[in-house]
């Protein structure tokens, strides 16, 4: 049988390092490897050990490789960390052509010239994303190619990063014999997976809560119109409990995935189980507690970090005003009752995103990031081939807030 096309994705977690090889076969992405392991290396989402990160990685890659017969040579991969932050910027240019037709080139003009803006040194921009352009006070136009005017303005978000936590992660995928096809932000690549294009053109957000960071990826009119990343995830709820039960963090891990749940059930047949004793044993002592008591440890820490997502959904206008509404992603979002919870603090629909676009995939909120890796690859080449809605590459080149292999890093 002849082979289809094969991408992967490496999600690189604070707490979970997940490896996804697909293959897509006429218009179905299928699985063929799907591998995770305890990550090393990392700190609220950034590499900080890429030594560590490395090996971590090639243990990981030999598992995959045996297990579906490939070898590994490239992957996309995703950056995360609280570092990563936008900023909005806008450009201004003088058409160039004497007809006054804008070109790729005068857009292209536009946009870097967003880029000229003060930020630290140690800082980069790794992407640009036009919210729109505007043409001789004609606003809201969203591809400017081939129009006419005199002036031409971009308003957008520029994506920065700290230089030191990119390159930690570049090495510690080529330190893995690894060559880099693509860096996504992980809420980009989360949002790929879950959100629909409907939901994107409306206006929705993606909020993904992994261990130790929690990002949110807002998108309106189909475009990118904010990301932050927070730190403070599912590992922060563990400490809570192991605090709170006075035990090790392992135990509390446990009673976290087995009895948690952030909503007490006050009224109906499941009510009278809020005061019944719980016990956990760790083989030498016996641990007691009552579900209320749980919940009133992990109630509190879920609702700060959903009004952090609220403040944040605030200083950009949109609070309670997406109608595509919040999808959760993220290890966190297997948390009972979370969508419940998310509901009532951000009043908006709230969906639990379980990636649906691969065959064989597991239903896990927690591989929206690698899935999203994968599938976003998929609509780049799908653009590459075929264009989308009659439009060229080049048309489209430089305003679709997609992945864009601006980061091919091979191994030197
Ligand atoms: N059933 C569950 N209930 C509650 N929490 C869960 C459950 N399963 C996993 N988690 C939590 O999800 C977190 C891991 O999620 P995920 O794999 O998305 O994180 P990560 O990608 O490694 O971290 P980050 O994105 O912050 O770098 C852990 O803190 C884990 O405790
Ligand atoms: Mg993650």
């Amino acid at each position: 049988m002849s082979r289809g096309h094969i991408v992967t994705g490496l999600d690189i977690g604070t707490s979970t390092i997940k490896v996804l090889v697909a293959e897509k076969r006429a218009s179905e992405w299928e699985v063929l490897s799907y591998v995770k392991m305890p990550s090393f290396g990392l700190r609220r989402g950034a590499v900080v050990n890429p030594e560590e990160t490395a090996k971590n990685l090639q243990l990981l890659l030999d598992g995959v490789q045996k297990d579906c017969g490939q070898k590994i040579h490239s992957v996309l991969v995703n950056i995360g960390g609280s570092h990563l932050h936008v900023t909005p910027s806008d450009g201004l240019i003088s058409v160039s052509r004497a007809d006054h037709i804008i070109s790729e080139e005068d857009r292209d003009r536009v946009l870097q010239a967003t880029r000229a803006i003060n930020i630290p040194l140690n800082e980069e921009i790794l992407d640009v994303f036009p919210k729109e352009f505007i043409i001789d006070e004609e606003r809201g136009i969203k591809q400017p190619i081939g129009l006419t005017g005199v002036r031409l303005e971009a308003k957008v978000i520029l994506l920065c990063y700290f230089q030191s936590y990119f390159i930690n992660l570049t090495q510690a995928v080529l330190g893995a014999k690894l060559q880099i096809d693509d860096i996504v932000p992980s809420p980009l690549a989360a949002a790929e997976a879950v959100l629909t294009r409907e939901q994107k053109e409306i206006g929705a957000a993606v909020i993904d809560i992994g261990s130790a960071t929690t990002s949110l990826a807002v998108f309106e009119e189909g475009d990118l119109i904010h990301l932050a990343i927070f730190p403070l995830g599912s590992a922060n709820i563990t400490n809570d409990i192991a605090i709170g039960l006075r035990t090790d963090v392992s135990i509390a891990e446990d009673i976290k995935k087995q009895h948690g749940s952030c909503i007490l059930q006050k009224s109906g047949k499941e009510s009278g189980a809020t005061k019944k004793k719980l016990e956990v044993s760790d083989g030498a002592h016996s641990l007691s507690f009552t579900k209320k008591q749980l919940v009133g440890i992990i109630e509190p820490r879920v609702s700060e970090i959903l009004d952090l997502m609220q403040k944040e959904l605030k200083s950009i206008g949109r609070s309670e005003l997406l109608p595509g509404g919040i999808v959760l992603t993220g290890g966190g979002a297997k948390l009972p009752k979370i969508k419940d919870l998310a509901k009532q603090q951000l009043k908006l629909p709230v969906q639990i995103g379980i990636p649906k676009g691969i065959l064989g995939l597991e239903e896990d909120p927690a591989l929206a990031t690698v899935a999203g890796l994968v599938m976003g690859s998929a609509y780049f080449d799908d653009i590459h081939q075929e264009g989308v809605l009659g439009l060229s590459m080049e048309a489209l080149k430089g305003w679709l807030p997609k992945f864009r292999r601006m980061f091919r890093v091979f191994i030197p």
